[in-house]
């Protein structure tokens, strides 16, 4: 049996599609039955489970030896994985599929790195994922720019990013929840180029057929911004911080990982667009907040 832990996220839900697709027995662990239901394909097999709360955690391990494991977003304390970890190790896993993140290796300070080093010292068969930038943010945290003010209001500079996928993650992540000896230790997930988000938004007018700008704010405005729609300073903060490594070109390596491991290119920032162009189509009659 394999738990899919955020398996109403952008990965986790594409990891449990593809494991369903494989026919094998999965289980997606999730905080909110009746909320997954309607989100989830009908049918699947479903345990209410949270993190936070170790009661939940028998049930969604019973009779499972492969886990793909994710960290909210929401969640910053490595410390609350703790007790879920213990447990994972007390299971005898074959192996945990963790998402982390680019470049965990080198910063001890993010919470993907401390929960890496905790499952090494667990000693659990693992395979680290650690993509970059996935172009799915471009679906949350900035689609309302793109479909109501056409433009990306990212403060990244003229960095490069090698946006990935989440689908070309979820995708390497069931391979390695699979054929656990093809995908082992940590591995770098990427898309094929590092584009500019000024490139990016070009990719977006030439696909949506309007114009998208990138209006490249800095730092203090594009915070100003973010708080003025409510968002809480410390994630701002947070923001900031995260769009620095694109600014200062932290988040430009490309690999050729997800080629190796799925044997084709990965997807690009065309096919996301194309694949999405719905969910871009222009909102009228909305305020300007800029
Ligand atoms: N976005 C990027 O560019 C990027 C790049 C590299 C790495 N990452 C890493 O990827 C991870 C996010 O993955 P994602 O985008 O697939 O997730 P996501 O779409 O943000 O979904 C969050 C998931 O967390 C689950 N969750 C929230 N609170 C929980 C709790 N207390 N217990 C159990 N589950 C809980 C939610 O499940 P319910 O619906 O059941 O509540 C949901 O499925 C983060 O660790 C992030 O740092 C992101």
């Amino acid at each position: 049996m394999i738990l899919v832990t955020g398996a109403t996220g952008n990965v986790g839900a594409d990891v449990l599609r593809g494991l369903l697709e494989l026919q094998v027995p999965v289980r997606a662990a999730v905080t909110d039955l009746n909320r997954a239901r309607a989100r989830l394909p009908e049918g699947v097999n479903l345990e209410r489970f949270d993190f936070n709360d170790p009661s939940t955690f028998a049930a969604a391990l019973k009779g499972v030896t492969r886990v793909f494991l994710m960290r909210p977003p929401i969640m910053d304390d490595a410390k609350a994985f703790k007790p879920f970890l213990k447990a994972l190790a007390s299971n005898g896993l074959e192996q945990l599929v963790f998402l982390s993140v680019l470049g965990a290796q080198h910063n001890p300070i993010v919470p993907h790195r401390k929960l890496e080093l905790a499952i090494e010292k667990l000693k659990i068969p693992h395979a680290f994922l650690r993509p970059s930038f996935f172009l799915q943010n471009f679906l949350s945290t900035h689609r309302s720019d793109i479909c109501e003010r056409n433009d990306l209001f990212v403060p990244a500079g003229t960095g490069h990013t090698s946006f990935i996928d989440a689908r070309d993650i979820a995708a390497v992540a069931v391979r390695a929840l699979s054929v656990p000896h093809i995908v082992s230790g940590g591995i770098d997930l990427t898309g094929a180029e590092a584009l500019t988000y000024s490139e990016v938004a070009m990719v977006f007018s030439q696909v949506l057929g309007r114009t998208i700008t990138y209006s490249d704010p800095l730092p203090l405005k594009f915070g100003l911004e973010m708080q003025k729609r409510g968002i809480k300073p410390a994630f701002v903060n947070v923001m900031i911080l995260i769009y620095n490594t694109n600014r200062f070109g932290l988040a430009a390596r490309v690999t050729n990982e997800v080629k190796r491991i799925l044997g084709r290119d990965p997807l690009s920032v065309q096919d996301f667009v194309r694949d999405f162009k719905d969910l871009f189509s222009e909102t009228t009659g909305s305020s300007q907040t800029t």
